[in-house]
């Protein structure tokens, strides 16, 4: 028996109905900020990902699913959307169209983890990216429409963090500084410290390790080590978010784990999905877009992931989406009748009624006891002494109230079932 490979989910028609109210809600949110979908492909080449994410991040050094394909090429799936945008926006000279480009996706991703509640190989998220300007209120505007979905999915046990990184220049001087702290406590770093200590030391502060976190409570903030710049976009960004009514935290330590950051970075945790509690996440790229041979232009972006979002709501019971409801459900009380039944069907799907009917052959009472399952709104009985008549009976499935038609004459119901 083949089955799925881990880490990989199929979503099945009884959970579909989350999966479409949730883009729902992010397509609403997004048109209304005025951003636009981009559609990037599954695939690019893996040096895409390695020289914008970086080569020492877990994503590029263990995570990606790359092959080569058979023209020699490396290839690989895309493990985020960031990247891929950028290479669009560059490609297609987006910037030369339009000084400020506001795009959004909702698009599968790849990341070789080990597989968990909330951690998938494959995951989908949904983000945003503003590629053109460096107003801090683009920043704030990642983080408003982030939390505004998620408490428009009623979401309530969630927080919003936020840190700045710096410029390039500050940050150096803060790893410097983070180096000197940590040089003479190594030995007692976890090993996945001591290794990043040589290849990534801010990293560092984002560790699981209880230990490594103590050794850390006594570390140099970053925030100390802001330029004067970057400091007075963070002011802004805080600002800005407090006349939002946005509730946040500052948490020094968020550094997030991929390398093209500068200045904000921000998260929203929930308490209620367990290990994997970060929702989302995002924060502003300056210097990424000339890193990748456009021109320089600064960018500020976000991704969430759907499945964990769907699991937070599940557990904060927020919605409780079992099947829909139908509209219709047409019973045959003779077996001659099934292609009456059918035409009768063709008529109101052809008005955009959502009709069902049985292809079982199944007994009157069975037809009745589906059209229940199904929450249908009302029920067509055809047959009997009424069809003979030319008439059938639309029936009223919540109240149980019924009237007679005309066979001729299936217009008239429209206004009953509407
Ligand atoms: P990220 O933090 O790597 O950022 O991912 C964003 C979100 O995707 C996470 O907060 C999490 O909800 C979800 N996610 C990540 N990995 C998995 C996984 N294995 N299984 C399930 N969900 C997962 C980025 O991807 C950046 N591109 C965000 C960004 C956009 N920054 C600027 N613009």
């Amino acid at each position: 028996m083949i089955k799925a490979i881990t880490g990989t989910k199929d979503i099945l028609p009884s959970e579909i109905f989350k999966w479409y109210y949730l883009e729902e809600i992010v397509k609403k949110v997004f048109n209304i900020y005025n951003y636009l979908e981009i559609r990037t492909p599954i695939f690019e080449n893996t040096s895409l990902f390695s020289r914008s994410i970086g080569e020492e991040t877990d994503i590029v050094s263990k995570e990606m699913y790359t092959m080569i394909d058979r023209s020699g090429n490396s290839i690989t799936l895309k493990p985020e959307m960031t990247a891929g945008v950028v290479r669009a926006f560059i490609e297609h000279s987006l910037g030369e169209k339009n000084s400020l480009n506001k795009l959004y996706y909702i698009s599968p991703m790849f990341r070789q983890e080990r597989p968990q509640a909330g951690r998938l190989r494959q995951f989908h998220q949904f983000g945003a990216e503003a590629l053109g300007s460096n107003s801090p209120f683009l920043d704030a505007e990642m983080i408003e429409m982030a939390y505004f979905i998620l408490k428009q999915l009623g979401l309530k046990d969630i927080i919003v963090k936020i840190n700045s990184l710096g410029t390039n220049q500050s940050r150096e001087i803060y790893k410097k500084e983070l180096r000197k702290f940590l040089i003479d406590k190594k030995d007692k770093l976890s090993d996945e410290s001591k290794n990043r200590f040589e290849k990534n030391i801010l990293r560092i502060l984002d560790s699981k390790s209880e230990l490594d976190q103590e050794i850390l409570q006594q570390a140099p903030s970053i925030i100390d080590f802001l330029d004067e710049e970057s400091k007075e976009h963070f002011e802004e960004v805080k600002i800005y978010l407090l006349e939002l009514n946005i509730p946040f935290e500052i948490d020094t330590k968020l550094v997030r784990g991929l390398d093209y950051y500068t200045k904000t970075t921000f998260e929203i945790i929930s308490n209620k999905v367990g290990a994997q509690s970060s929702l989302c996440g995002g924060g502003r790229y300056d210097l990424l877009i000339e890193q990748l041979g456009g021109k320089s232009t600064p960018g500020v972006g976000f991704a969430a992931g759907m499945e964990r979002i769907l699991l937070a709501c599940e557990n904060e019971n927020t919605f409780n989406f079992s099947i829909r409801n139908i509209d219709i459900f047409i019973i045959r009380l003779d077996k001659e009748l099934n292609l009456k039944v059918a035409q009768i069907a063709s008529y109101f799907r052809n008005k955009g009624f959502i009709v069902e009917y049985d292809y079982l052959n199944r007994s009157v009472k069975s037809q009745m006891r589906e059209a229940n399952r199904l929450n249908s709104k009302f029920a067509i009985i055809v047959g009997g002494e009424e069809y003979k008549r030319g008439e059938i009976i639309l029936k009223n499935l919540s109240d149980g109230s019924q009237r007679n038609f005309q066979l001729n004459q299936l217009n008239e119901i429209i206004d009953w079932v509407k």
